[in-house]
């Protein structure tokens, strides 16, 4: 699917379309700090544990729990494998969970988040699984046990449609994960889906019809569904473009920008999607909770629309452009229960 266009609208933003939209996620300036020890990426090989519904803890803490695997929902995409091969380098039990069944995909090299070893069931970190999103029963049984799930399932010609996947399929998993207890829920969405007339969301509205309706509907039912969740916490991550960066390996941290309040973009590119998604599932920071942010590279930032140019000045006193040497720092000014900026 094409998001070209994302770069190409720049300029022509409106409002927010439903009162539904506008208040679903509420906006906040609470400013919770990460500490070093909630980024802390468990580095230890372990066995898949495959606890039945009753060994449960009450709830899968995410920053704790190593030995409990991350299922990756769309693992056969682009982004999804990266996910998976991500966790593997880092020496963490995964799920890779296929419409199929069948991982890793033959034409996406795992090498881009610096993965170079054994991508088959022979790995005791990896556990492959078929399930399709569209299947509430797959996905309650496909997510039990896991300490975080990262939802990277997109609407594909066999899949099902945008309602089906970036919508549907989005609150089905959160459900699932709420009812299995999954600490963290990550969900991989796009920049602008709260930018309902500008043109990078008509364009990819309209290159895959409906997803950016979709994407936006997934989002609010996700927030919806986490506003009384306890423990567990989701975090919505929106990437700029990721057709076009032509590095097709990891930038990190470093060559990374985050914001809240979908005014800015950037092209990043999958690896790095990847990496930040894994961060987040295994991350139980107060300020990534039940929040969504935009991020792309801070080498070429835009402001959706022209409106916005004001947020690329980093005093500009509303939208904070967070960077940083490491994960921990760029995360650390990421505000929890944030959604969108307002039109001014
Ligand atoms: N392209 C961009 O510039 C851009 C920009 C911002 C955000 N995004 C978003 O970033 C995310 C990752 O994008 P991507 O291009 O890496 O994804 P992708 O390669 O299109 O992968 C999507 C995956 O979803 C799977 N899927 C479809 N229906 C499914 C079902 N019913 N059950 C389980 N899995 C299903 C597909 O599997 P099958 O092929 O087997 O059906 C496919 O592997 C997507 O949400 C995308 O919308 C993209």
């Amino acid at each position: 699917m094409f998001w070209f266009g994302f770069f190409a609208s720049v300029g022509f933003f409106a409002t927010i379309r439903n009162a539904s939209q506008a208040t679903a996620l509420s906006l906040s300036t609470n400013d919770g700090g990460v500490s070093r020890r909630d980024l802390l990426i468990g580095g230890t090989a372990a066995l898949i544990t495959t606890s039945s519904p009753l060994a449960l803890p009450d709830c899968v803490h995410a920053a704790g729990d190593n030995e409990l695997p991350i299922a990756v929902l769309g693992a056969s995409g682009r982004t999804g494998a990266l996910c998976v091969a991500s966790c593997l380098r880092r020496g963490l039990p995964v799920r890779a969970l296929t419409r199929t069944g069948a991982w890793p995909p033959p034409k996406i090299d795992l090498r881009a988040v610096g993965f170079d070893g054994d991508a088959t069931t022979s790995n005791p970190l990896l556990t492959v699984g078929a399930c399709d999103v569209k299947d509430a029963d797959s996905l309650a049984s496909s997510l039990l046990g896991c300490r975080a799930v990262i939802y990277a399932a997109s609407a594909s010609k066999a899949g099902g449609n945008s309602k089906d996947i970036d919508a549907d399929g989005v609150i089905a998993a959160g459900k699932a994960c709420l009812t299995n207890k999954v600490g963290r829920y990550v969900v991989i969405s796009s920049g602008s889906t709260t930018r309902p007339n500008s043109l990078g969301f008509k364009f990819t509205e309209m290159a895959v019809a409906g997803i950016m309706t979709n994407k936006r509907l997934g989002e609010v039912g996700v927030a919806e569904m986490y506003a009384n969740s306890g423990k567990s916490s989701f975090t919505i991550i929106r990437p700029g473009g990721l057709d076009e960066p032509k590095v097709k390996t990891i930038q990190g941290p470093t060559a990374l920008e985050i914001s809240q309040g979908d005014v800015l973009a950037g092209f990043v590119n999958r690896a790095d999607v990847a990496e930040v998604s894994v961060e987040m599932a295994l991350s139980s920071a107060p300020n990534i909770q039940n929040t969504a942010f935009e991020v792309y590279y801070k080498n070429n930032v835009v402001p959706v629309d022209k409106k916005y140019r004001k947020y690329l000045d980093p005093d500009n006193g509303v939208v904070k452009r967070l960077s940083g040497n490491t994960y921990e720092e760029l995360f650390r000014g990421i505000k929890a229960n944030y959604d969108y900026l307002g039109d001014p």
